[in-house]
């Protein structure tokens, strides 16, 4: 019997850690282990990730640069780059001609970023508090990173802080049946609808990407800031 007790607890930890480490990715843990996770695996990511550029092109970038408007030079930040995904896509549009920040607490993924991007500049900092004045950025963007972040309102609140008026906000919020392991990790759309109005934007359009996330577009309203 004893040992039927034993098998139980070690199976109870095991599904414990899993979804600790492989379906939250340490989100629970703290920002600490969510990096710790993604320095040891930024080598594999972009092999795992199987970016199609042409994909990348017709669903973020191009949508991107027709909400920036063809005469934008400003500043694009990327919060949580990674391997520099979005920097690439936008780099590769013969439309953009703004300048893309890459924002990372990962030094590794950042490595991998920069082998690929050795001119974007790329910053080590947390999102939970981005190292950016208020209203610096033309555009801000969160790609397929919410829901690792300590606090996901933190980091809304936070691409919503450095966005300047009139400026374009493209982030995305997962979906499907894992957010149910994921408390407070993930938005209705109703609440985010709400949210985002409440932290000034206007124009919030929410539609489904990928499997397991929706695009969430917003712009930052001029009257309220
Ligand atoms: C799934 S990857 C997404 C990377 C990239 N945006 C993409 O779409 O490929 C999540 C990224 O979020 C970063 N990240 C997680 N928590 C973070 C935080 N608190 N501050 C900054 N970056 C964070 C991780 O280091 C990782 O690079």
């Amino acid at each position: 019997m004893a040992w039927l007790w034993g098998a139980g607890i070690v199976a109870l930890a095991a599904a414990v850690l899993y979804w600790h480490i492989v379906v939250t990715e340490g989100a629970y843990l703290g920002q600490g282990i969510v990096t710790l996770l993604y320095d040891r695996y930024a080598h594999k990511y972009n092999r795992i990730k199987e970016f199609n550029p042409q994909e990348e092109h017709l669903f973020v970038a191009a949508p991107l640069v027709q909400a920036l408007g063809a005469d934008f030079e400003g500043v694009l930040v990327d919060v949580a780059t990674g391997t520099g995904r979005l920097p690439r896509a936008m780099r590769a549009h013969p439309g953009f001609h703004g300048v893309v920040v890459g924002v990372d607490r990962s030094t590794r993924m950042l490595a991998e970023a920069r082998d690929m991007l050795p001119d974007v500049p790329l910053v080590v900092a947390s999102a939970m508090r981005l190292p950016f004045a208020d209203g610096s950025a033309g555009a801000a963007t969160c790609m397929e990173a919410l829901e690792f972040f300590p606090r996901p309102v933190t980091g809304l609140r936070e691409l919503a802080r450095i966005i300047q008026t009139d400026g374009v906000l493209l982030a995305t919020n997962r979906i499907g049946w894992e957010t149910k392991l994921m408390p407070g990790k993930t938005f209705s759309s109703a609440k985010l609808t709400r949210l985002l109005t409440d932290l000034g934007f206007d124009a919030v359009k929410i539609r489904p990407w990928l499997d397991i996330y929706n695009q969430v577009w917003a712009r930052k309203t001029p009257s309220r800031h």
